[in-house]
């Protein structure tokens, strides 16, 4: 029987190579979990994997005296193995949670948590969720920890741009909130060092890791003459939005069609498949004062990462559609203009 077609990878993948939309193609990389466990478990270079999780570790006793204990626990991607034994048991641990929800956009990373964390405590409820959790999840209303490791917040989706996106960056985090999110642990980068950062994402496994994008669109979506070989990884650092810009290059010209629609791209050309964003703490701050969350406290060490707890203001009816959070993000648009 043949596959059915993803009808949204599909016009996501047309959008980007007629320039309609771009920066939005990042949930895509993950459908091959191997690609992303070699580049966060085995890439000497890509250090926020390996930061991220010292960082973690560090910060465990003052997240636990940051945010109540017994709360349930939503771990938006969740990742590889190594991440969620070395990170997320740990914290569930310390904030003695006893339900545990694994939202990831692959099947296979969300079960393959939910089975680390009953290997490691087998009396916590454990319930996998295969969703885009930057599409608007509608969860039960109940008091919770919301999880962002790894720095997936800087995965936000934006076209290249002179600022930092605060107003992307703040409905992302409402995006969490919603998520019946009391307290939100974020991990981020704030690295501005251009070197170090193209050190970090120009190697192999970054660029195996990327491409797979390339190589998924020619296996799995309607098309003719699409050749993922003249597509190559070119990373660029945009300083001024602090934002390490994923470009697919065009290597060569090549005429293709992806479902209906024609496309003609040329040796030379670039398009934007997704970003990994740099916020710094008060982009943060910023983001959340906008969507009323109240920062708690941040971590750092010695490294360029972060983590910040962030929390819903009790009895605020936390809603996005209301009209107080509309009205702020409208407010908060017009003055960035
Ligand atoms: C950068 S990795 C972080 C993994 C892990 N939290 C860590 O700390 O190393 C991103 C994770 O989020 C998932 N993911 C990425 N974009 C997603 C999206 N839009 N919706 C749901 N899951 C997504 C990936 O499959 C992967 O598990």
């Amino acid at each position: 029987m043949q596959k059915p077609i993803d009808l949204q990878f599909l016009r996501d993948a047309q959008d980007l190579f007629s320039g309609r939309r771009e920066g939005h193609m990042g949930a895509y990389l993950y459908k091959d979990p191997r690609l992303w466990s070699a580049l966060a478990e085995n890439d000497r270079d890509y250090y926020i994997s390996r930061h991220d999780n010292r960082l973690l570790n560090r910060s465990l006793k003052g997240l636990a005296r940051a945010i109540p204990a017994h709360l349930g626990f939503r771990d938006n991607g969740p990742g590889a193995g190594k991440s969620v034994e070395e990170k997320t048991v740990r914290l569930l641990k310390a904030l003695q949670s006893n339900e545990y929800i694994a939202v990831d956009v692959s099947e296979a990373f969300a079960t393959a948590a939910c089975e680390a964390v009953n290997r490691y405590l087998p009396d916590i409820k454990t319930t996998a969720e295969v969703l885009d959790f930057f599409r608007k999840a509608k969860a039960e209303r109940s008091p919770a920890v919301v999880y962002f490791g790894g720095s997936t917040i800087g995965n936000i989706t934006h076209p290249l741009d002179e600022e930092f996106p605060t107003i992307k960056l703040a409905t992302a985090l409402d995006g969490l909130a919603s998520q019946a999110g009391d307290y939100l642990i974020v991990s981020f980068d704030s690295n501005r060092d251009e070197s170090s950062l193209m050190k970090a994402y120009t190697t192999e496994k970054n660029s195996v890791f990327v491409t797979g994008l390339v190589r998924r669109i020619a296996v799995e979506l309607p098309n003719q003459g699409f050749n993922p070989a003249v597509f190559s990884h070119d990373p660029t650092w945009n300083a001024p939005g602090r934002q390490m810009a994923h470009f697919l290059g065009v290597e060569k010209d090549c005429e293709f069609q992806l479902g209906k629609e024609n496309f003609s791209v040329k040796a030379g050309e670039r398009f934007l498949g997704l970003n990994s964003y740099k916020p710094a703490e008060d982009n943060l701050i910023d983001a959340s004062d906008i969507i009323g969350l109240q920062p708690v406290e941040f971590f750092q060490d010695d490294s360029t990462l972060r983590i910040a707890v962030l929390q819903r203001p009790q009895n605020a009816n936390y809603q996005m559609t209301s009209s107080r959070v509309n009205e702020r993000l409208a407010h908060a648009a017009i003055g960035a203009r």
